[in-house]
């Protein structure tokens, strides 16, 4: 990674942050950086590793000599942006909905479908942020007791809506702290001391666009149309971390205990507890981390092949920054990140 030049747009955001956070601590090289933002940010400094980077806006032109463009500010970004960073020469690893359920897009977590890498064109998307811990807990169960159905239910934290909502949920916690009243009118809605059952806007369907997102990314992930999925996305008054209630529905009835031996066995999951201890995952504990938390593992009494179980993972980490770190590092290990060189010799 160290021989790499990683462009990060969207450096100064929530997501943005992590990425380097985790760049500054995973790698012992650093890559070389080229941090980008809108104009509001040009000039600003951000150090990493112990050095201070400038932010440069970012334009159609910034993408020479990049191996690597993350993308993380907003579809219309990714939309102007990806195609010129592709065209420079670039892989663009990109974390916005913009192009995850193109056909010559591979969306992608590694651990599930690291191989899919292999047929990119240019432009990889990694999945939603409730999508990823989804995928993963799902995956290694599939494997040996194909699923038929999920019902996912979410707790989605404010960051996954980017800085802004984070401060907002601060804001109106402060002004909440000494105030009788509890209806704050705001233009972003009222998140603290409340949830909001709607995450993106409503589709035909009756469902948000946060809710289809998870049904069909996951379905493509798992290479798996015919699993039945449907999702409830809330947001809650909870600064980071995802969770979900899951309800997964088997071909064949599936023990608590092959299951629990299963996700233990996953890269990147981590089982806490059971019935016996009383542990079970948290957002609060969970923030920082780079595993899936799994916990409340147990059998669905509505349905003899149904489990339950609550999952909990860092949105801005493996749901976004971390997942798009390791799809570079696939890319490496595979080959398939094209050298700029290789380019121009060929073009
Ligand atoms: P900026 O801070 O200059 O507005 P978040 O998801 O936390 O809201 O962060 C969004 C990120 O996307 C920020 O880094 C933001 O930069 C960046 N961004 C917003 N608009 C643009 C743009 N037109 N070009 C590049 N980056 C953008």
């Amino acid at each position: 990674m160290q021989d790499l030049t990683i462009a990060v747009v969207g450096a100064t955001g929530a997501v943005g942050a992590e990425f380097l956070r985790i760049v500054e601590t995973r790698y012992p090289t650093l890559p070389k950086l080229k941090l980008m933002a809108s104009s509001r940010s040009a000039g600003k400094i951000i150090t990493v590793g112990g050095k201070d980077l400038v932010v440069e806006e970012a334009a159609v032109d910034s993408f020479d000599d990049v191996d690597i463009a993350f993308i993380s500010a907003s579809s219309a970004v990714s939309h102007k942006l990806a195609p010129a960073a592709v065209e420079a020469g670039a892989v663009v690893i990109d974390d916005g909905s913009a192009f995850r359920m193109e056909d010559k897009v591979p969306l992608v977590v590694p651990e599930v479908n690291g191989s899919d890498v292999e047929w990119h064109e240019g432009i990889i998307s990694i999945p939603n942020c409730s999508t990823t811990p989804l995928v993963m807990a799902a995956h290694p169960l599939h494997q040996v007791n194909p699923i038929k159905r999920i019902v996912a239910d979410t707790y989605q934290s404010v960051s996954g809506a980017g800085g802004g909502a984070m401060d907002t949920l601060r804001e109106q916690t402060e002004r909440l702290m000494d105030s009788d009243y509890l209806t704050i009118k705001s233009e972003e809605g009222q998140i603290a001391y409340n949830v909001v059952p709607q995450i993106d806007r409503f589709m035909e369907t009756g469902y948000t666009f946060e809710e289809q997102k998870m049904r069909q990314e996951s379905q493509k992930i798992l290479h798996a149309p015919e699993i039945q999925i449907s999702a409830t996305c809330v947001r809650v008054p909870v600064y980071i971390s995802h969770s979900a209630s899951v309800h997964i529905e088997f071909t064949r009835p599936m023990a608590v205990e092959e299951a629990t031996k299963l996700l233990n066995a996953m890269p990147g999951i981590t089982v806490l507890g059971d019935q016996d201890t009383g542990e079970y995952p948290m957002p609060w504990d969970v923030a920082g981390e780079d595993d899936v938390f799994i916990g409340r593992i147990r059998q669905d009494m509505s349905h003899p092949n149904g489990l339950v179980m609550w999952i909990v993972s860092d949105n801005l980490r493996k749901g976004a920054a971390l997942n798009s770190l390791q799809i570079a590092e696939e890319l490496v290990y595979r080959g398939r990140l094209k050298p700029k060189s290789a380019s121009e010799l060929t073009g």
